[in-house]
């Protein structure tokens, strides 16, 4: 018999290689290699986890161990221990390309992974780990497909992990996924938005559905608007070579943040099954308009910038132009904003500001459900002078957490009110610290769990709300100038004044 507890065993990843194509990027550095240390030494890869590296280093399998220490050690959360390091290091291999077209090399590599399978009991499963541009994806997948290493075995699994960007429209999206579609079936494909592997933003779906007091007020007859922000307080750093063909809207627009959107507006789901959570987001993606009340304005409902040469916490800092590898006459934006609305019985008439930007003010992720005024207040106007609109701020990070927003009599012999928080950290309330959403999703994707992974279904509805608003931007001119440590451009405080609002802490 299964005992309620037995649900709480740990999840362990089945004997497996994984192949990683781009192992020497930023990502893989800061994020994947520490997650999957992380990983072994919680103890949820299998003693056989094989890791192979392809890269244009020439490279033997000791060097890669080298590496793979070094940035592990630097990014790891868990403390560092030897015996899983060197059980670890020793599934390690790595394969030099001289470039993704080097058909030889797929044949090394398929020598590699199958010699792994004998030596180490991997059992012939494999997951493909995709960290690179776009541009090289045809190249990539067709080799893939002719080296054998994906050819069907029904003991055996096969996957492919995808990192964004997804395309850079709806078109090329499609493109993408059917070059993909090649060399795995699509239930083996796993889309990666770290976000939803973020455990505050795991949390919106609890939050909503495991309670009884938020739903009945969580529609347009309570909610006068919502703001979903992303704003960091760092430049592009060394990414120019990515970030300058991409911009703000395509980098974290088209996923993090229309994710959370849809997190935060969807219908409940049956079952928190992959399927029934992604056929909601789907239908409330596929409700989003541009349209203010039935209105394309452009102009009046977007906003970008690009941050300028300035000061952040008193120290100086370049302009996005002047950024490394940023082409001078560049008019990638460094911030976007976007009003939405949803075409449905729940959110009809209700606003969804959307923002993210580098070189903001400081670091914070954050939806806020604001509320509608009270249809009445019996006090006085000068006792309600000091109170704003309910909020429910589900604050996705640093600081974790959720806040509401409430008027309250301030202590003494008036009726004076001022707005108040009740806050709920996670720091303080959950003795675990939460995992990186890097493990959570390599580890995912390694035990084949699709639901904190986005479908193409989901990307593509993305990519048809955001396509007319980056074709409107690339015809009309530069994005407009903010200062570093500001809340982002003139326009876009503009956009929610116009309508009588404001961002907050804007
Ligand atoms: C990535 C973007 O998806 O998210 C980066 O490409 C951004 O530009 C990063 O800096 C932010 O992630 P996080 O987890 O720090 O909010």
């Amino acid at each position: 018999m299964l005992d309620s507890r037995d649900l709480r065993l740990p999840r362990i990843a089945d004997p497996c290689v994984l192949v990683m194509f781009g192992i020497t990027g930023d990502l893989a550095r800061n994020k994947l290699l520490p997650a999957i240390y992380d990983l072994a030494n919680r103890g949820l890869l299998s003693p056989s986890f094989s890791l192979v590296g392809v890269g244009r280093r020439e490279w033997d399998d000791d060097a890669m161990r080298n590496y793979v220490e070094k940035w592990a050690r630097a990014g790891a959360r868990t403390p560092w221990r030897d015996t899983t390091w060197e059980q670890l290091a020793a599934g390690m291999r790595f394969v030099t390309f001289s470039s993704f077209e080097d058909d030889d090399a797929y044949q090394r590599l398929t020598g590699v992974v199958e010699d792994l399978d004998a030596s180490r009991g991997t059992a012939g499963n494999r997951a493909f780990y995709l960290s690179i541009p776009p541009g090289w994806f045809p190249a990539v997948t067709e080799r893939i497909a002719r080296s054998g290493l994906v050819e069907r075995d029904e003991r055996a699994w096969r996957r492919v992990v995808v990192e964004k960007p997804f395309g850079h429209d709806r078109a090329s999206a499609r493109e993408l996924d059917e070059l993909i579609g090649r060399i795995v079936r699509p239930d083996d494909v796993f889309r990666v938005d770290h976000y939803l592997g973020k455990e505050t933003v795991q949390s919106i779906l609890a939050l909503r559905f495991a309670n009884t007091m938020f739903e009945p007020l969580w529609n347009q007859r309570y909610v006068d608007h919502v703001q979903i922000t992303m704003a960091e307080d760092i430049g592009i750093g060394t990414r120019a070579g990515y970030y300058d063909t991409i911009g703000s809207a395509r980098d974290v627009i088209q996923n993090h943040l229309l994710q959370l959107l849809a997190l935060v507006a969807m219908e409940e789901p049956t079952s928190m099954d992959a399927a029934a959570v992604r056929a909601e987001k789907e239908k409330v993606l596929a409700s989003v308009r541009l349209e203010r009340d039935g209105v394309l304005d452009l102009d009046a409902t977007t906003s970008r910038g690009r941050y300028a040469p300035g000061y952040q916490g008193g120290i100086a800092v370049k302009g996005y132009l002047e950024e490394d590898g940023v082409a001078p006459d560049s008019r990638t934006e460094t911030f976007a904003a976007l009003r939405l609305e949803i075409a449905n019985r729940r959110w009809a008439g209700v606003p969804f500001y959307l923002r993210a930007g580098k070189r903001l003010a400081r670091r914070v992720t954050e939806v806020a459900i604001v509320f509608r005024q009270p249809p009445f207040l019996p006090f006085d106007d000068a006792a309600t002078a000091g109170i704003g609109a309910n909020t429910i701020v589900l604050r996705i990070q640093p600081d974790e957490g959720v806040t509401l927003r409430v008027a309250s009599k301030v202590p003494g012999t008036q009726m004076e009110l001022r707005d108040v928080t009740m806050d709920f950290g996670y720091g303080a309330t959950f003795n675990e610290e939460s995992p990186e959403a890097y493990e959570r999703l390599i580890l995912d994707a390694l035990l084949g769990d699709a639901p904190l992974f986005p479908h193409q279904r989901e990307v593509d509805l993305s990519w048809r709300i955001l396509d007319p608003v980056i074709e409107h931007w690339a015809a009309s001119g530069s994005p407009e100038d903010y200062r570093p440590g500001s809340w982002g451009p003139g326009d876009a405080h503009d956009l929610l004044a116009r309508e009588g609002r404001a961002w907050r802490r804007s």
